[in-house]
């Protein structure tokens, strides 16, 4: 084994078509196709030790250590890379967010596309950004997107072979901004993967990932023209879809709450009267407001002094998973 120590860096994305359901929950193999932006400012640092004198895994998130589903969810990682690697050895794993965990910020997404990232390379395997990709899926769905560059696009693909993301264009193409409006900083109460498993009791949810296609290329086309009301008219109907899928399932998910409906309606009103705005809401209650950069310090303002927002967070398009240091 060439080395045993590897630490890399990975952002979150905002997914602009989003995945919700499975076909696949073990490999988490999409309903749909999904596309997303990378996110610049916040970022997993992920350090992986593959070290003999373990005898388990271990894992620490920002300082605290890791006994529940979560250790389950990075060992089942680590045993593919081990796999892969033919080696047996347990490895200590650390990672650290600069955003809060588990808020519907999707600290998954950039956990395990470090975590994919620092471990194959600290098992020495040489692993393209299609690998990496699929390897990082199979610890969050939306970890795959947060592999490669900029805009980015998970194709479904209906098995594990081809359902990898790649990038769409890179971070440069477009000035969006994501102002992050944190109404909640809490552990949310039912987990992406608990939620995925119920889609398909919602009566909308065929529907809604029949028109997948039709949203997909309606995205890729607002993405490669630079069109933002494109854009806005086919995000906040993906992410409405996405909501409108969750309340209806059995049992039904409701992760708004009444400050994230006075955000989602302030964005609207901006909008009608000329401001280049837009929403997405992923699962929990925090909104995502996309804007052009030269809007960007007046939306957060704005969204500043709504009532019940906490805090903004400001996010421009983001670089791929790497090692630090390379
Ligand atoms: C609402 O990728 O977090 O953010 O694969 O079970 O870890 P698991 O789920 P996850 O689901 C993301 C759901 C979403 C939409 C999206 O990012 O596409």
């Amino acid at each position: 084994m060439p080395s045993y120590f590897a630490t890399a860096i990975a952002h979150p994305n905002i997914a602009f078509i989003k995945y919700w359901g499975d076909v696949d929950p073990d490999l988490h193999i999409p309903a749909n196709g999904s596309i997303s932006m990378n996110l610049r400012e916040l970022f997993s640092r992920t350090s992986v030790s593959f070290d003999p004198s373990l005898e388990q895994d271990q894992f620490i998130l920002d300082g605290r250590q890791i006994n529940d589903t979560g250790l389950v969810r990075v060992s089942n990682l680590l045993d593919r890379v081990r796999k892969m690697a033919g080696i047996n050895t347990f490895a200590s794993v650390e990672s650290h967010n600069n955003f809060p965990t588990g808020t519907g910020i999707a600290s998954s997404a950039s956990g395990f596309a470090a975590l994919s990232v620092a471990a194959s390379k600290a098992a020495g395997l040489d692993f393209d950004e299609k690998a990496l990709s699929r390897l990082a899926r199979t610890g969050s769905g939306s970890a795959c997107r947060s592999i490669p560059s900029g805009f980015v696009e998970w194709q479904a693909g209906g098995n594990d072979e081809g359902s990898y993301a790649f990038s769409i264009v890179p971070p440069e193409h477009w000035d969006l901004v994501d102002c992050i409006a944190l109404v909640s900083q809490d552990e949310k109460p039912t987990s992406s993967s608990e939620g995925h498993s119920l889609a398909k009791t919602s009566l909308l949810q065929p529907a809604r990932v029949a028109d997948a296609p039709r949203r997909l290329a309606l995205c890729r086309k607002a993405i490669h023209t630079r069109d933002f009301a494109a854009l806005a008219q086919v995000v906040e109907l993906d992410s409405n879809l996405m909501h409108a899928v969750m309340i209806t399932s059995k049992p039904p998910l409701l992760y708004w709450q009444p400050a994230t409906v006075t955000i989602m309606q302030a964005v609207q009103y901006w909008r009608e009267g000329g401001l280049m705005v837009c929403y997405s809401v992923d699962a929990g209650p925090n909104v995502h407001v996309l804007c052009s950069r030269v809007v960007s310090g007046d939306v957060a303002d704005r969204l500043e002094k709504l009532s019940g927002v906490q805090k903004v967070l400001v996010a421009h398009p983001g670089g791929p998973a790497d090692l630090e240091n390379e």
